[in-house]
């Protein structure tokens, strides 16, 4: 990873988020991390405990320690310090549109904004940044982050190609691969289970969650398109 990155924001911890913060704890970096639900803190301490061994057997970079990490009830005060940030707050436009308006202003202006987000472009978030909304750009992971070597890097028009290259390197530890070998043990039914957190209610959830903007996606796709609502599945 890029020497000049030591201290990561990871906002949100939810599936994605704490997977994150195990790769970037297992790879030397120091992280940042806020959420606020109420159980956050204790949730993401067992969910590092749990992963760690298994990053320990793929092999730790130097320095690298689960102590390196700081939850923080409120990020604001931190973002001025730290190198970049990896945004992983929930799939709703207008709240990541107030989030990184809000990363803009308080983060360095050359820090890269790297959004999870799985379906909304960057482009519709940014139009209430007023600092830099050219180093805003989404960093999309495979679930989880942690053990799927996959990262998209995703430029907005108006995204400098400076900060495309800087995550494009940042994530160079972890992009090595494809997604077959994940997708070969798990199939697409787990794929789907994972990625709504795992339990019996998780397919349901990931629904919840991506369903409307899978529908979207599927418009592109004319004939293709599958209706998703409530009415049409029943
Ligand atoms: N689940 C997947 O398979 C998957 C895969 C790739 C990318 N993504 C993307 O990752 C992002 C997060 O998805 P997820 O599945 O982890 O969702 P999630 O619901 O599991 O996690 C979202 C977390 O954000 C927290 N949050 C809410 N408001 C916040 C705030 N103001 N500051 C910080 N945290 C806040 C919530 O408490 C929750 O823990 C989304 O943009 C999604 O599109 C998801």
């Amino acid at each position: 990873m890029t020497t000049s990155i030591q201290t990561v924001a990871v906002i949100g911890t939810g599936v994605i988020g704490s997977s994150w913060t195990a790769l970037f704890l297992s790879r030397g970096l120091h992280v940042i991390v806020s959420d606020p639900v109420p159980d956050a803190k204790s949730k993401l301490a067992a969910y590092l405990q749990k992963e760690m061994p298994t990053l320990e057997k793929m092999g730790l970079a130097d320095g690298a320690s689960i102590s390196n990490y700081k939850f923080v009830e409120n990020i604001d005060e931190h973002l001025p310090h730290v190198d970049i940030v990896q945004e992983n707050a929930p799939e709703k436009l207008e709240f990541k549109r107030k989030l990184i308006a809000k990363l803009d202003a308080r983060t360095r202006e050359d820090v890269i904004i790297a959004s999870s987000s799985s379906s909304i472009p960057s482009s519709q978030f940014i139009s209430d940044c007023q600092r830099n909304p050219n180093r805003v750009l989404i960093g999309h992971p495979f679930n989880p982050p942690h053990l799927i070597p996959l990262v998209e890097v995703v430029p907005h028009p108006q995204t400098d190609e400076k900060y495309s290259q800087q995550a494009m390197e940042f994530y160079h530890t972890t992009v090595a691969a494809g997604l077959g070998l994940r997708w070969a043990l798990t199939g697409p039914f787990m794929t789907n289970i994972l990625g709504g957190g795992g339990g019996k209610t998780s397919f349901k959830k990931l629904l919840e969650h991506l369903a409307p903007a899978a529908q979207g996606w599927t418009k592109d796709m004319n004939e293709h398109s599958f209706d998703y609502s409530e009415e049409s599945l029943a």
